[in-house]
């Protein structure tokens, strides 16, 4: 059956990935893409499906009712909600925001999509609601959730309200929860493509503390493989925890890029701590495995190799992302396209 598929916060970096993704595995589908375009939705993301029939971009919030009812009319079959603040430090200098669109608008658009009558809501939730792991420790689904940034507790909060939804209204919410995804078309503020970038340019590479934090890291068309399985056969009320499963220090992975860069005379530097950096993430992906028959295909090398050289081979989308120049995108070339393309 062709799905009308709504997809919150799709001018970004996952989100953009699996956009692509679902038009390319299912043709007959329509994905409708609702993006606020804050400083981390980039139109350019999608510049490649701009024409595609059945792909439409709706400028807006999720949390207002309005714009999320708006994207919502005319029949949407399933949600896969993405649109979130979603850098740590910057929840750490501030995290208002960060509270109206990952709790507030994440219950706006709940709330609707069950009034609506969405027969499947997918919530993209992330790993860092289970906190900092010890040495031996990995988490599975029933790990508590012990969040440490305002971002991870607000991505807690919002994990729950859509807990909530199945458990007292049966709304048929499906949550994951991601490791640290990586890949083309990542704003340069995380930590893979801002050392890239750095390295491409002969800057001095940024190291938090001594390093040593770890992170379990997925190609981010894997975690996309991993979106269409729980959208496709996921159980209503389930989490499923998505990650390689082989946590690596910052330091090492850093080693990585920079062989894999293969340029000699970038410099780490160590810079002070995050405030309350979590140490080490680690995650149990066994139950998606079992029950929906997913495991990552791209090695982390391979990974690493493809995202430089995606890097290196895009200078201008990295020149716009830096100067903020990708922000005109939407008035300058798709709000004129628009009036010219019959949409759907
Ligand atoms: P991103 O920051 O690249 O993109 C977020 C997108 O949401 C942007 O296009 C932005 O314009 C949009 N957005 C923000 N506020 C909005 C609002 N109020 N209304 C509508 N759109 C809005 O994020 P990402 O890295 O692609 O992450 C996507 C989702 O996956 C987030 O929910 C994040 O918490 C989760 N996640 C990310 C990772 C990761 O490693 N990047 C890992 C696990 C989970
Ligand atoms: O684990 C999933 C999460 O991964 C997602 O939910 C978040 O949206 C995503 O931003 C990411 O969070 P992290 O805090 O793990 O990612 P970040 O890229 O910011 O940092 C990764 C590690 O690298 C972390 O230990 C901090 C460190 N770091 C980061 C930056 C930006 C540095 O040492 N230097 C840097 O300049």
């Amino acid at each position: 059956m062709a799905l009308k598929v709504l997809v919150t916060g799709g001018a970004g970096f996952i989100g953009s990935n699996f956009i692509r993704h679902l038009l390319r595995t299912y043709p007959g589908y329509t994905v409708v893409n609702l993006d606020k375009l804050t400083y981390a939705g980039n139109l350019a993301n999608l510049a490649d499906v701009d024409s595609n029939p059945n792909y439409r971009f709706q400028k807006g919030d999720i949390c207002d009712p309005g714009h999320a009812e708006a994207a919502l009319r005319d029949g949407v079959d399933a949600v896969v909600h993405f649109a979130a603040e979603s850098h740590v430090d910057r929840s750490i200098a501030d995290a208002r925001v960060f509270v109206e669109t990952n709790i507030q608008g994440t219950y706006t658009l709940l709330d609707l999509a069950r009034r609506t009558g969405v027969s499947r809501f997918v919530h993209v939730s992330t790993d860092e609601v289970y906190g900092s792991l010890a040495p031996d420790q990995v988490a599975d689904e029933a790990w508590p959730l012990a969040p440490n940034s305002p971002y991870a507790a607000s991505k807690a909060a919002a994990d729950l309200l859509a807990r909530s939804f199945w458990h007292t209204y049966s709304f048929p919410v499906i949550i994951t929860r991601s490791s640290n995804n990586y890949g083309p078309h990542q704003f340069p503020e995380k930590l893979i493509p801002l050392m890239i970038t750095h390295a491409l340019e002969g800057n001095k590479l940024p190291v938090y503390g001594d390093g040593m934090n770890e992170r379990d890291w997925i190609f981010v068309e894997d975690n996309c493989r991993a979106l269409d399985r729980v959208l496709h056969a996921g159980r209503p009320g389930e989490t499923y925890n998505v990650g390689s499963g082989e946590p690596v220090s910052n330091l090492a992975l850093i080693r990585s890029l920079l062989r894999i860069l293969g340029g000699s005379g970038v410099q780490i530097e160590f810079v002070a701590d995050r405030p309350g950096h979590d140490r080490r993430y680690a995650l149990d992906a066994g139950k998606v495995a079992r029950a929906l028959g997913w495991k990552p295909e791209v090695s982390l090398e391979k990974g690493l190799t493809r995202t430089v050289e995606w890097y290196r081979t895009h200078p201008e989308w990295v020149q716009n992302a830096l100067s903020g120049e990708y922000r005109d995108y939407y008035e300058k070339f798709y709000v004129h396209r628009r009036a010219s393309l019959a949409r759907i």
